[in-house]
């Protein structure tokens, strides 16, 4: 039980440069916790509401002081004068006085900053890691590392480039560690730039960090990928496996899935075929958001046919909301969840989808935004929640090593956690035995 004594908005900047809250939440006892909420681009249409000014004047419209003024005011005013508070209460707090379904009152980002805030200051006050703390609100004791899904190669709406899926990832699955995977990771990263540079493409990187070269097709990126692992002295397929995140919301409409990169359109159907034929030709084991937010009936389709083998992650049409997810389970649709704490807005119903999730046999990947911050927070939680996946960008960008480092510390400080490797993707191919890190 922790009594607020002070809340604290302050606007500074992400990662590209635009601006974001950072709140901090002192306790009565002195205790400490700051959050500073990420923002993203291809955003889910019914993602809770990030309260922005639109105030041309400032930030091209872009500021946050509506929200910060909603913290400092509003919700300081009510949480600071109520006594002891757990999380769940300040959450339930929270999402009253905002009033509103998607928390577009207050701002899913004012809302999100104190939340997360508190349960650092609450971390702190306990003499406890920050995943320790999440653990015990989410009443989990399998505590363990997530494997890390390193996306190295953008496009979609994070590069300016001729690639129309957004993410292409390697995952360092035969890793008997976390230090051993991100090791991996960084030396396949490395290879991957000198093959492009020999190529003649750019090596200049998209947002999460991951290179954005002109590629004529998704073929050669898979393409890429295989080759810059091999080059690293690792078996394709075994010690590293890949992934995809298409985004599709961002290039279909009305039926019709338009790839201008690739030159190309084609119908849910096809777009299945296209998908399940990168799936024979490379060790893709996980597919993110494959088909559209609204096109439940191609994701039936994607799921009928490739769901037996492959993981298929819900991002948009999931948006980290129990009414979505539960549609989606019982549909048929998917058999994992991206979760990501500013598409819903508090901690307590983020721990809440995990549960649905979990309960449903649907894997859960924890996920950074395009648009982060040196913020770490997601590390802990992943951790804490035994959520089994972190996707959380490439290995350059200190927003996005920031959170790769805080496991490294977190594994370093504890002797030993668990890393289960090709076991956390709940479909895979080869029924899940731990692969061997051959190097
Ligand atoms: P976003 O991208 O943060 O721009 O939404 C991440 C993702 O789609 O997974
Ligand atoms: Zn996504």
């Amino acid at each position: 039980m922790s009594v607020i004594d002070r809340i604290r908005a302050l606007e500074i900047l992400d990662s590209r440069g635009f601006p974001t809250l950072e709140t901090t939440v002192t306790l009565k006892s002195g205790a400490r916790g700051s959050f500073i909420v990420p923002s993203g681009a291809s955003v889910g249409t019914a993602e809770a509401v990030e309260l922005r000014d639109h105030d041309a004047r400032r930030y091209l419209g872009k500021g946050v002081k509506r929200a910060l003024y909603n913290v400092d005011h509003h919700i300081a005013r009510v949480v600071c004068e109520c006594g002891t508070l757990q999380q769940q209460e300040l959450d339930q707090m929270l999402i009253e006085l905002d009033g509103t379904e998607n928390k577009s009152h207050l701002g899913a980002n004012a809302i999100l900053s104190v939340s997360v805030a508190f349960a650092r200051a609450q971390a702190q006050e306990r003499k406890i890691p920050v995943y320790a703390h999440i653990a015990e609100l989410a009443n989990n004791s399998d505590i363990r590392l997530p494997v890390p899904m390193m996306n190295f190669l953008n496009g979609g709406a994070h590069a300016n480039n001729s690639l129309d899926f957004q993410e292409f990832m390697i995952i360092p699955v035969g890793a008997p560690n976390m230090a051993a995977a991100i090791r991996g990771g960084a030396e396949v990263f490395q290879c991957l730039k000198l093959a492009l540079e020999k190529a003649g493409h750019l090596t200049t990187v998209g947002d999460e960090g991951g290179f954005a070269p002109n590629l004529s097709s998704h073929d050669e990126a898979l393409g890429y990928l295989c080759d810059a692992i091999t080059a690293a002295g690792f078996e394709v397929g075994v010690d590293i496996v890949l992934a995809l995140d298409c985004a599709a919301t961002e290039f279909y409409q009305e039926g019709t899935y338009t790839m201008d990169g690739m030159g190309g359109s084609a119908s849910g159907e096809q777009l299945c075929e296209i998908l399940a034929k990168l799936v024979s030709k490379y060790p893709i084991v996980s597919i993110e958001d494959g088909m559209a937010e609204d096109d439940w009936e191609s994701w039936q389709t994607l799921s009928t046919k490739l769901g037996n083998t492959v993981q298929l992650v819900g991002d948009d049409i999931f948006v980290t909301n129990p009414k979505f997810l539960k549609r989606g389970i019982e549909l048929g649709v998917a058999n994992s969840i991206l979760i990501k704490l500013n598409q819903i807005g508090t901690l307590t119903e983020t721990l809440e989808v995990i549960q649905i999730a979990k309960n449903a046999g649907y894997s859960t990947v924890v996920s950074h935004r395009s648009g982060d911050t040196e913020d770490s927070f997601i590390a802990d939680f992943s951790v804490g929640t035994g959520a089994g996946q972190l996707k959380t960008g490439s290995l350059s960008r200190s927003e996005r090593t920031s959170k790769y480092n805080q496991l490294l510390r977190i594994e370093a400080e504890q002797g030993y956690m668990e890393f289960r490797g090709l076991n956390e993707i709940s479909k895979h191919k080869d029924g899940g035995q731990q692969c061997e890190f051959s190097s």
